[in-house]
């Protein structure tokens, strides 16, 4: 037990304590403790006997037995993961999060399935299901984002997953999840949640119907742009599928990476503020200029999303995008190449603000704005320098 298994701790506080159970930070033997789990690298674990090999078994899970089922470091990053999503039974850590993505719906999905897929998924997701998915059998169908309970018209006997995004990491349109896992759960199928954007501090997904949760923790958990991650956290009816999938899959983070998770994991809170701040600041500045055609920020009044994201989300991060009104991509790259604070680069959720062109790919919905779209991840800079940098990039237009 660590103390954030108390239910009744609010989210910043299990953040803290997550994970730091006393068998994992303490040594009786050297008479005390250490703040934060150590790292544990292991391949091979010794035992005292073959009964004590025997004794430890497949069964069980937060006992040493053989390096890739883990050592303290990772089942403390797991464990504080599970905490921050009420109704969880367990959280698995993969190499990243394409990697937990594709093992979520391999896990889940048999030949001749049929996956529902939203339109606004994170490209590599889509890879994944156009690919592999389909090479083993199951069909995809993409759904556009904002379908809402309408959801249940696309349902077949086939379909034993839907899988959501949102605010998709593109286009930012926000997902009607209560109404989409209530049509899910009366026909029996499952629903997966990228929830990277948010992550359960800003969006606790199983609380509000979704089965498996999924992050990205390269991005807000990580926040420091120094290591890759995915989780994915069930209920205890879909749990044991997905730690038997993990099994046969051998997918193994290494312990060093967890420390990383877990120290960025402490701050998730105070960070995540400041990115929602920061984010705004930009936001509001962007949407007053006549040379953008659009904000795309939930956070926004006049975001389309807006309302959805009011009710369900505690807060916003600091990740949105905007258009660049009447341009064309060549003058897109005149202004990216013009910044200097924001690094050009992928990913997002560090401490450093980053910039990329984005072009959706669309099958079921189309994108029809003419305007190039650039995305923002806003960091932890004074938002006036990067008004500022901003500001230089609109001159080189
Ligand atoms: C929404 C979303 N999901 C998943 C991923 C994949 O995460 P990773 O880069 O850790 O594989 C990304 C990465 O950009 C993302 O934006």
């Amino acid at each position: 037990m660590s103390k954030s298994d108390d239910e009744s701790l609010r989210p910043a506080t299990k953040l803290v304590q997550g994970g730091r159970r006393p068998e994992w930070t303490g040594d009786p033997r050297l008479g005390g403790g250490v703040v934060n789990p150590p790292v544990w690298r292991a391949s091979t674990i010794l035992y005292d006997s073959i009964a004590d090999l025997e004794a430890r078994g497949h069964a069980t899970h937060d006992k040493l037995y053989y390096g890739r089922r883990g050592t303290p470091t990772v089942w403390a990053l797991a464990d504080a993961l599970t905490d921050m999503e009420p109704g969880a039974a367990g959280t698995l850590l993969y190499p990243s999060g394409v990697a937990a993505n594709s093992a979520g719906l391999l896990a889940l999905l048999a030949p001749g399935d049929h996956l529902l897929m939203v339109d606004s998924a994170y490209e590599p997701t889509r890879a994944f299901c156009d690919g592999l998915l389909a090479r083993y059998g199951v069909t995809t169908t993409y759904y556009d984002p904002l379908v809402g309970a309408g959801i249940a018209d696309l349902i077949t006997p086939a379909t034993k997953l839907i899988f959501l995004e949102s605010p998709g990491s593109l286009t930012f349109e926000v997902q009607d999840i209560p109404a989409i896992t209530a049509a899910a759960r009366g026909r029996g199928v499952l629903t997966m949640l990228d929830n990277t954007w948010a992550t359960p501090l800003l969006f606790p997904a199983l609380a509000h119907g979704v089965d498996v949760a999924m992050m990205s923790l390269t991005k807000y958990v990580g926040g420091h742009s120094d290591a890759m991650m995915g989780s994915l956290t069930a209920t205890k009816a879909v749990w044991p599928r997905l730690r038997s999938a993990a099994y046969q899959l051998g997918q193994a983070v290494a312990p060093d990476d967890c420390a990383l998770m877990l120290r960025g994991l402490r701050t998730l809170d105070v960070r995540m503020a400041r990115h929602g701040e920061n984010g705004l600041t930009v936001a509001k500045w962007l949407a007053a200029r006549a040379d953008v055609g659009r904000v795309l920020h939930p956070a926004l009044p006049g975001d389309p999303g807006h309302m959805i994201w009011s009710r369900d989300f505690a807060g916003t991060s600091g990740l949105f995008g905007f258009t660049l009104k009447g341009v064309d991509a060549a003058a897109r790259t005149r202004f990216i190449d013009a910044l200097s604070l924001f690094g050009i680069g992928f990913s997002w959720g560090g401490y450093e603000s980053l910039v990329v062109p984005s072009n959706p790919i669309r099958t079921a919905t189309a994108w029809t704005d003419p305007d190039p779209l650039v995305r923002l991840s806003i960091g932890l800079e004074d938002p006036a320098d990067l008004i500022a940098d901003l500001t230089r990039g609109f001159a080189a237009l």
